[in-house]
């Protein structure tokens, strides 16, 4: 059942939206409520008026209406929602989203939104196979959107093939499934750290690594969707802050600590950060001059704090799950091993960074899970999908009674 639950569903400009009054219906018949909003495109296919007299509610098209916006501004209509269902999703609308386009309101609303975000996509199948359409899923699932379908089968242009809208029933059923399973960590908190960190010599110059934080961008990302209020402590990176994630912005190790020590209490922690080991022990106020002489001026370094051990041993503050993470070049395992006892926490993700594998900076991983007693090898997967896994396994050691599927 989708008892009280308030839909709005964002239809774009394909064949499928003439399923949409009858999508509104059967939402509406599982206790939800239904706002739509449309694109110019979705008016050829569907009308306002349909979907007005099912969904009994105002339908909203125009991003420049002053008396919509006078009513129920953009934002707020992107905010008063639990969930946003895009169907069909067009490979136009993926891809505005994808990029961030907010040229009419239906991409207005999903990108202002703080909601979760689920897609029912629908398009000819060369265009689903297009590497353009792929690249903008990928990009949208990095980012948390949970995609329904599309399924294969007859479409509207004759074709067969991948492409077509999930049935309707079945998309119902997805949302329910989002509301009952698909939100296992709600009501947990999660604080995760992620990317490099800046240790500064002086006012210009820092000591660095080279973390892309797509790692633990992924972890945080893929907590909150399965429903955990989730704070991302991150050092700078090029990523954008993940949807429905607090993000904090941090510098140094020092900064990193005071930061996750202002989100606890938390029920779970992952350190995905690469934290660098040492600062420069007094950082210059001004810029260092190049000396007179040949001689370089000495670095006089200081161990910064592991936050993992700090979290680890926090006493009455410590997160219930405590998850680090060990980047090693020589036996990836036997040294993730030794971490996890050194370090106190619960398990360790072991990643081989070794130049060869390219993981420092790409997009797949191959980790290995360690927990007191037990090492499990886990296939190649891309940061999101370890992201996804590793999420998944925390939301059963965490809620063993929900099935996560
Ligand atoms: O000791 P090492 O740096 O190999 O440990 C890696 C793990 O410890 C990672 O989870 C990393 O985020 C965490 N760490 C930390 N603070 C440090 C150093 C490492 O939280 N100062």
């Amino acid at each position: 059942m989708l008892d009280g639950k308030r839909i709005l569903l964002v239809i774009s400009g394909g064949i499928a939206a003439y399923k949409c009054p009858d999508l509104v219906r059967r939402l509406r018949e599982r206790g939800a409520s239904v706002r739509c909003v449309l694109s110019d495109a979705a008016k050829q296919f569907v009308t306002p008026l349909a979907l007005g007299a099912v969904s009994e509610d105002k339908v909203y098209d125009n991003l420049f209406s002053l008396t919509d916006e006078h009513e129920m501004g953009h934002i707020q209509l992107s905010r008063e929602a639990d969930v946003l269902l895009v169907a069909p999703a067009t490979a136009n609308i993926l891809a505005k989203m994808a990029h961030g386009e907010a040229n009419d309101l239906a991409t207005t609303v999903l990108l202002a939104t703080d909601k979760p975000v689920l897609a029912a996509p629908a398009m000819n199948v060369r265009m689903w196979e297009h590497a353009a359409t792929q690249a903008n899923i990928a990009t949208l699932r990095s980012r948390g959107v949970t995609m329904i379908g599309p399924e294969e089968g007859d479409m509207a242009c004759g074709e067969y093939g991948m492409g077509r809208m999930t049935d309707t029933l079945d998309i119902v059923a997805a949302l329910e499934e989002f509301f009952s399973t698909g939100r296992p960590l709600a009501g947990k908190r999660a604080l995760v750290t992620s990317g490099p960190t800046y240790e500064p010599i002086d006012p210009v110059r820092y000591i660095a690594n080279r973390s892309s934080g797509k790692q633990g961008h992924a972890i945080a990302t893929a907590l909150a969707a399965l429903g955990a209020e989730t704070t991302l402590v991150s050092g700078p990176t090029r990523l954008a802050d993940p949807a429905g994630v607090k993000a904090v912005h941090i510098e140094s190790a020092a900064e990193m600590l005071a930061a996750c020590k202002a989100a606890l209490p938390v029920d779970i922690a992952v350190c995905a950060a690469a934290v660098c080991d040492w600062r420069v022990a007094e950082e210059a106020s001004e810029k260092l001059k190049k000396p007179p002489g040949d001689a370089p001026p000495p670095l006089h370094l200081a161990e910064n704090p592991d936050i993992l051990a700090t979290l680890s041993q926090a006493g009455g503050t410590r997160p219930g799950l405590v998850i680090g993470f060990a980047a090693e070049t020589e036996n990836v395992v036997g040294n993730a091993e030794a971490k996890l006892a050194r370090k106190g926490c619960d398990w360790i993700v072991a990643n081989d960074v070794s130049p060869e594998t390219g993981t420092f900076a790409g997009d797949s991983n191959t980790v290995h899970l360690i927990t007191a007693g037990s090492s499990e090898d886990w296939p190649a997967l891309s940061k999101t999908e370890v992201g996804e896994r590793l999420a998944r396994r925390i939301a059963e050691t965490l809620s063993p009674e929900t099935e996560i599927v």
